[in-house]
């Protein structure tokens, strides 16, 4: 981990989208937050569970077209000066069904709202970067991994942060978070293998973490090329 970065005055927010503490997602999350303290940034951990977040729309967060000015619920107002007060956003958290879980994507849904991330012809969200970090249960060489990444790079970069004014948005996808690998077969059959143990699953977990790790690392560097 390269940790050569000096503004201190920068600040990530980190999104947790998981609804159990002991998960692969919150410990990927918590060495997330590690490193960049480590690298020198002020952190707000949003852990969207913990914190009771809703992701249900709801007659107060949904946008009205003709007020761009509307006042959200006191919440989602504060979620929403949480984005504005970060230089970077991580999100960290599952991939289910090949895109976020309802937890995240209800966040994006009431939070990243009509007059605050878009309809606007000066984005506020402008020149903020983003990345989305999310585990997958499928294997590395599974021929569903690649098919994640575009779709993921269409709903959530294209479709979310560019729209929202973006500097920049990438996704990470960390495959093999399963302590059972998973792939399909040419059926269609989802054929789970052994349980990894001992060893081989310290390795699993190291490499998911190395990955990460790295993917964070080429991350803020393009923060250092943009700050
Ligand atoms: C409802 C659901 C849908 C899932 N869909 C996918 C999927 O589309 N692709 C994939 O690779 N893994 C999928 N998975 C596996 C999860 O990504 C995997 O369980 C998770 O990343 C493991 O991390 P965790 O222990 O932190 O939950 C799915 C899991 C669930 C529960």
């Amino acid at each position: 981990m390269t940790s050569d970065l000096t503004d201190r005055s920068r600040t990530a927010l980190v999104v947790l989208a998981h609804h159990r503490a002991d998960s692969l997602t919150a410990h990927i999350a918590r060495r997330t937050v590690r490193q960049l303290e480590a690298s020198g940034y002020a952190i707000d951990l949003l852990d969207l569970h913990t914190e009771g977040f809703d992701p249900r729309m709801t007659l107060a967060d949904q946008p009205d077209w003709n007020d761009r000015e509307k006042t959200y619920s006191p919440e989602v107002e504060d979620h929403m000066r949480r984005i504005l007060a970060a230089d970077i956003v991580i999100a960290v958290f599952p991939i289910y069904w090949v895109a976020p879980p309802a937890l995240l994507k209800g966040w994006i849904d009431r939070v990243w709202n009509y007059g605050f991330a878009y309809g606007r012809s000066k984005p506020r969200l402008a020149g903020k970067r983003m990345l989305w970090l999310g585990l997958a249960g499928a294997a590395e060489d599974d021929a569903i991994t690649p098919l994640m990444h575009t779709a993921l790079e269409g709903q959530l970069s294209a479709g979310v942060a560019y729209y929202c004014g973006f500097t920049d948005s990438r996704i990470g996808i960390l495959p093999d978070a399963e302590e059972r690998p998973q792939r399909l077969d040419a059926q269609g059959q989802l054929l789970i293998g052994d349980a990894v143990t001992g060893a081989e699953r310290e390795a699993q977990y190291s490499a998911l973490e190395a990955r990460a790790s790295t993917i964070v690392d080429d991350f803020l560097a393009g923060d250092r090329v943009s700050a």
